[in-house]
Parts: structure tokens; sequence; C-alpha cells
């Protein structure tokens, strides 16, 4: 019997981790234990995921919620290193890139538990953000490491990674996806918000390099100001990008802007039903770059780099940084011509879940 903790922390971490308990709880070999650091805690942002993904409680909440990024790190550390010292696991699994990942990864290495990375070798180049540098410690210091794309792949191979650490296996968050897709279609949230598909856009902003920073945040309003006016903009606000708004004075100005329609976090399958249906997607998150490739939905990301240059070079991602010209050229670009549909990554089937999973079980590290 393998015993792996499996971690969670923030909303982008319940669609990774959703498919993977499911096939680890098929698989009588191995025992997973679920642990959700508390990272994520309002019940937008963490508990109707669980609800809707049908993820098993948790086993262990850490409880741990907000701070600057060295709190928050230190206390999921502290509260889960007598968790390791207690349960004895055989593996600890973490995913994605938020500070639970690389919170609980160095806790596991220190006490010689070995490390499952998934999503690894995705590299933005950008050391300034707070997610590099997690994704990059993570890596260094993880014994198996599961990759989405064959870039995750060259960025590890190039850092000197021991090839047969890693393994090309797809992608959870598209199992999760293509597993809910139908069933968002069932979602009346079209009916509910008065909206007719590819007639409007939907729009995620939370990165603190966009929302913190006033003049950024003013460019992007100013290129968003320009988009609403042609079609109304679903925005379901980050608490951090709430905040924002009032804290840099955009208050006014936000509500002056008669189709930008701010609204509550969404839910997974309302969300994924607005996104299937939406003309065009503007984001700066890293998920979203993904699912509008599988979608065949038009997404223009409001980055200056990408970890995931996959969907720009065979998707329909268009990496367009923070200048509102340039967000507007883009925004143009899409309604002037019909893009050509997508291909679809390598592996992207549903089943990478399942790979790690088979991986696992035969595996001797
Ligand atoms: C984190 C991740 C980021 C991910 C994002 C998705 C890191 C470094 N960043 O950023 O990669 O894209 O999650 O949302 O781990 N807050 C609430 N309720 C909550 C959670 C947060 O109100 O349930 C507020 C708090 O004011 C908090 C702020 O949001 O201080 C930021 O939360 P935090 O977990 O620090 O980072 P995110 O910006 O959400």
């Amino acid at each position: 019997m393998t015993k792996i903790i499996c971690i969670v922390g923030a909303r982008p971490n319940f669609m990774k981790i959703a498919p993977i308990m499911e096939a680890f709880n098929a698989h009588p070999e191995i025992e997973p234990i679920l642990v959700h650091t508390g990272q994520h805690y309002d019940e937008k942002m963490s508990d109707l995921f669980f609800r809707e993904l049908g993820i098993p409680r948790p086993d262990i909440n850490l409880g741990v919620g907000s701070g600057s990024h060295a709190v928050q790190t230190a206390e999921i550390m502290k509260a889960f290193e007598p968790i390791c010292l207690e349960q004895k696991p055989d593996y600890v699994l973490v995913v994605g890139d938020v500070n639970s990942t690389i919170a609980c990864g160095l806790v596991a290495v220190k006490l010689g538990i070995k490390l499952i990375h998934v999503e690894a070798g995705l590299r933005s180049g950008d050391r300034t953000m707070p997610e590099e540098i997690n994704r990059i410690l993570t890596d260094s210091i993880s014994d198996l490491l599961f990759c989405t794309e064959k870039h995750g792949v060259d960025n590890l191979l190039k850092e000197g990674t021991n090839s047969e650490k890693i393994h090309l296996v797809g992608n959870v968050m598209i199992d999760t996806l293509l597993k809910n897709k139908n069933k968002a279609e069932q979602s009346p949230i079209l009916e509910k918000m008065q909206l007719i598909p590819k007639q409007y856009a939907t729009m995620t902003l939370h990165r603190p390099s966009n929302v913190d920073d006033q003049v950024i945040f003013g460019g992007l309003l100013d290129a968003i100001e320009e988009i609403q006016n042609d079609m109304p903009i679903i925005f379901p606000i980050h608490p951090r990008t709430k905040n924002n708004i009032s804290v840099l004075g955009f208050e006014k100005r936000v509500a002056q802007m008669s189709k930008l329609r701010l609204v509550e976090p969404i839910g997974y399958l309302d969300f994924l039903k607005l996104n299937a249906n939406a003309y065009v997607v503007l984001t700066d998150s890293g998920g979203l770059q993904e699912e509008t490739t599988i979608l065949q939905v038009p997404c223009i990301t409001l980055r200056e780099n990408t970890e995931r240059p996959i969907t720009c070079e065979i998707g329909s991602n268009q990496l367009v940084g923070t200048n509102p010209m340039n967000i507007l050229a883009a925004y143009r670009k899409i309604k002037n011509s019909q893009l050509p549909p997508s291909a679809i990554p390598e592996l992207w089937d549903g089943l990478a879940a399942e790979r790690i999973t088979k991986i696992l079980v035969s595996s001797t590290v």
C-alpha cells in the first residue's frame, strides 16, 4: 500500500486535484490523504469547488489563511510538519505553483519524504512573479515530475533534471474540464445573467503585477472601457482585485462602465459555461489560457509573459501585455478575422490523472 498525502490550498489547485483523488481512490494500492492548507478559505473561493467537483472532504484542514508570502509559507510549513510526522506518508503530492505547493514540498523533502510535483517544468522566465519562484524551487526538490506540455519537459532538462524523474502525462486541469463540460452545459447562468452566446466577453484579473500597481491597473481599465463599449464584459472579481479597486481609487471609474459587470467569484460549472459561450476571454490567469485552448474560444492574455507557451503556439491565445493599445489591437484582430480552430496539445485528452496513477503504482522511486 502506498500512502500519498495530496495537498490543496488555493482555488486553481482544486480542479487539478479532483481527477487525481478520483484516480487514486479507484486504485486499491494507493491510500490518498487529502490535506487543505486553508490558503483560500471563502465559500466561493474554496468549498463550492469541493461540492461541484465531487472532491472528498479534506481529511485535514490546516486553516492557515491569508498573510504575507513569508507568513503564509511559514505558517503552512509549521502546521504541515506534524501531519507528516504523524502520518508517515510514502509521498507528498503537490500541484501547481501557489505558496501551499512550495511550503508543503519543502516540509516533505526535509523529512526525507518523496515529493511529487504535478504541472512541473512550466517557466514564465519572470522571477518577479511569486509563482515562478515556487515553480523553480518545487521542481528542484521533487523526485517525480509530471509535465503538462513538452516545454515543461524541455525546461527541466535544460536545468539539468535527471530525465528519469520526468514524465509527460498531459493536463489534469483539462481532465476536469472534459469531465464536466456536459454538466456545465446544464448551468442556467446565461439565462440568469441575460446573456446571449458569443455576444459577451469574460474577464479575470488578479495578478499582483496587474492589480497592485495604479498605472498598470489604470491602463488596463482604459482598454477595458473601450471593449465594454462594444460588448458586455462579465468580470467575476477576485478578493485582491476588489480590495485594490477601492484602495487605488478606481471605484467611480469602474462604476461608470455600464457594460462591465462585476460579480462575485463564480463556481466552476457556471464559469465553464460562461467561458465556453464567450466571444472572447480576457485574463491574467494561467489556467484560463489552457481552458480556452480546449474550448476554442479566443483568449487575450494580459501579461508580458506566459509559462504556458503551447497555448500561444497552437491554441487561440494572444499574449499582449498590459499596454492598452496592444490589448485593443488584439481585440480588433479577433473581431476582424475568424481565427482558425486551434489544435489540441498532446495528451490533453482527459486521461492525465490515470497516467499519473499508473506511473506511481509501478514506480520504484
Ligand atoms: C493565489 C496564488 C496565485 C493564484 C491565485 C488564485 C500564490 C503565491 N498565489 O493568489 O498563484 O493564481 O491564488 O486565486 O500562492 N482572500 C480572500 N478570501 C480567500 C482567499 C484570499 O478574501 O479565500 C484575499 C485575502 O485578502 C488575501 C488575498 O485575497 O490576502 C490574496 O490571497 P492569497 O492566497 O495570498 O493570494 P492570491 O492573490 O489569491
